[in-house]
């Protein structure tokens, strides 16, 4: 048996909890992988809202998605999550959320996931998640502004009532070259 990297347990915490129908959100789409890996779990009779600011990422995830028949699934929306509380209503529960923060890899690494943005998506989702629900963020800080965003999602995270979200911290703390790390929020 070998640990999970941090992204891979990410899957592992998501993957017990989203079930059939569920109504989950990639944040941050990028080349569509957990997009894809949300539309599996939640199946036709789900759905993911899936936001990015960049056209050309959700224009491949959407061929993507298409070509490995998860399309119907999911919706794609060019717009920054910090938008996330307008394509909820008000009766809408979400079973998980997913950030992965930073720049596409491959992509324009000037367009970055920033503090103020972060945290406000993070909030609309604390404030929808069903209970037992996760919220998962894959946080790097390798790039400029990255310490200022972890900083800021770490405020956050670390000031969440205890009673209701329990906040966990998934990180390898002997490798060089900061490795991004995982932050899981489950609601009580
Ligand atoms: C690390 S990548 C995501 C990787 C993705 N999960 C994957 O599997 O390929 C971060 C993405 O966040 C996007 N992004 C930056 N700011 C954003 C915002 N405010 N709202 C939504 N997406 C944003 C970037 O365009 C980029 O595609």
């Amino acid at each position: 048996m070998q640990l999970d990297n941090a992204l891979t347990f990410s899957h592992t915490i998501i993957e017990q909890v989203v079930l059939p129908g569920d109504l989950v959100v990639d944040a941050t789409v990028g080349q569509g992988n957990d997009t894809r890996f949300l539309a599996a779990l939640v199946g036709k009779t789900g759905r993911v809202l899936g936001f990015d600011i960049q056209q050309t990422a959700l224009d491949e995830t959407r061929t993507m998605l298409t070509l490995t028949g998860l399309r119907q699934q999911v919706e794609l929306i060019h717009a920054g999550h910090e938008t996330l509380a307008q394509k909820l209503t008000a009766t809408d529960q979400l079973s998980a959320v997913m950030f992965n923060l930073g720049y596409l890899p491959g992509g324009d690494h000037s367009v970055v996931t920033k503090a103020a943005s972060t945290i406000a998506a993070l909030q609309t989702a604390c404030d929808n998640l069903r209970r037992s629900g996760v919220i998962t963020l894959m946080v790097y800080t390798g790039h400029p502004g990255g310490e200022k965003e972890a900083a800021a999602v770490e405020q956050f995270v670390t000031g969440l009532p205890q009673k209701t979200f329990q906040v966990l911290r998934y990180q390898y703390i002997n490798q060089q070259h900061q490795p991004p790390y995982l932050l899981i929020i489950q609601k009580r």
